[in-house]
Order: structure tokens, then C-alpha cells, then sequence
């Protein structure tokens, strides 16, 4: 459980933001949440900005804008709470290696990162999680089922953070996003 207070969240490439929005609508600490939501698809950053308007969350913020730069979230950090979801397998293996390696520039001391990615094979998900302790992190939960190509890991930060660079390039999306979830 967070601490008592304001917990900024950050939603890489976002989309309608549902992952975030119907999570916080029913949440008790919804109004203690500062969520900033990025997404390049204007019309799905409208949906979720709609999406926020009818839940009454006046705290989630969207913004239109390319999540491969760090000064993309520039407002939002250091983040408690990051999600990475429907990213990773958008993205090349290096570039996966070299996000989490930036992860501890966006995020505040005990941070959390939620992350997605489907498991075909060559299954790259042990190779993440190894990434991530790599980079400071203990992983929390690592949740997939028998038979389900998808998976969602869970990783708290456990070193100190690093201080944000505005400037750092973070990853190179390809594709529409279709396979992130398969
Ligand atoms: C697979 S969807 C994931 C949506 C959401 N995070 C989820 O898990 O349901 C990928 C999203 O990334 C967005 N996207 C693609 N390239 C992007 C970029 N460079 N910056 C921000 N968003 C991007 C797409 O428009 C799409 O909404």
C-alpha cells in the first residue's frame, strides 16, 4: 500500500487509458492520484481524456505526445507508480534493455513499474526480468497463465533513483500494437 499522500503515475503510450481509468474509478485512493497519461494517437488520447472527464477524475492528465523521449513525462516525475503495458512488444530487445536502464531516472524510491509482454517464443520475458533486477528493481509478481501467450510483470525500485534527464531516448515503437497483448 502507498504511503499517505499524492502518488504520481505515469502511463507510457497509454491508449484509451482504461488500464489506468476503470482501475481508479472504483479506487479509494483515486483522488490522492496524479496520473499522467502519454499517448501519440490523438483520438485515443480523446477517448481517454473523456474517459476521465465522465469518471470525475480531475487528476488524470493526458498529453498527445511521442513517449520515446524522457522530457515527455517531464511534469510527472519522480512517478510512484509506472506503467509500461502494450510497450514491450512494440519495441526492439535493445531498446527494452535500454528503457529499464532509464526506468530509475522517472521514478521515485520504492516505485513501482507495471509491465506487459506476450511470451512466443523465443519467450524474451525471463530475459526482462532479469533486466530488471540488472537495474535495481525486485521483482513483485510476475502473473501469466498456462496457455495464455500474454504476461504482466510487477518490479518495485530498491536502489536510489537517478536524477532525470530530460533528453534520454527511450525506445523506437514499431508496428500498430497488435501483438503487445497476444
Ligand atoms: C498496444 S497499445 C497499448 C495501450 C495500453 N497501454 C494498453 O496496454 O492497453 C500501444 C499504444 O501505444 C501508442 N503508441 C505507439 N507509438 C507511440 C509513441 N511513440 N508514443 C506514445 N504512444 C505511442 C499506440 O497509439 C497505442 O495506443
Amino acid at each position: 500500500m502507498a504511503p499517505q499522500g499524492s502518488i504520481r503515475l505515469i502511463s507510457m503510450c497509454a491508449g484509451q487509458g482504461r488500464d489506468v481509468i476503470e482501475v481508479l474509478e472504483r479506487h479509494d485512493r483515486a483522488l490522492d492520484v496524479r496520473a499522467l497519461l502519454v499517448e501519440l494517437d490523438v483520438q485515443l488520447a480523446e477517448d481517454a481524456r473523456q474517459r476521465a472527464r465522465r469518471a470525475a477524475l480531475g487528476n488524470v492528465h493526458v498529453r498527445v505526445a511521442d513517449a520515446f523521449i524522457t522530457s515527455a513525462y517531464r511534469d510527472a516525475v519522480p512517478a510512484d507508480i509506472l506503467l509500461a503495458c502494450g510497450v514491450f512488444g512494440n519495441i526492439s530487445d535493445s531498446d527494452i534493455h535500454a528503457t529499464i536502464a532509464s526506468l530509475p531516472s522517472l521514478l521515485a524510491r520504492n516505485a513501482t513499474v507495471i509491465w506487459t509482454r506476450h511470451r512466443r517464443d523465443p519467450d524474451l520475458t525471463p530475459t526482462v526480468r532479469e533486466w530488471f533486477g540488472e537495474f535495481g528493481f525486485e521483482e513483485v509478481a510476475f502473473d501469466t497463465e498456462e496457455g495464455v501467450l500474454f504476461s504482466v510483470g510487477t518490479h518495485r525500485l530498491i536502489r536510489d533513483p537517478q536524477t532525470f534527464d530530460p533528453n534520454q531516448k527511450l525506445f523506437t515503437f514499431f508496428g500498430d500494437g497488435a501483438g503487445a497483448h497476444q
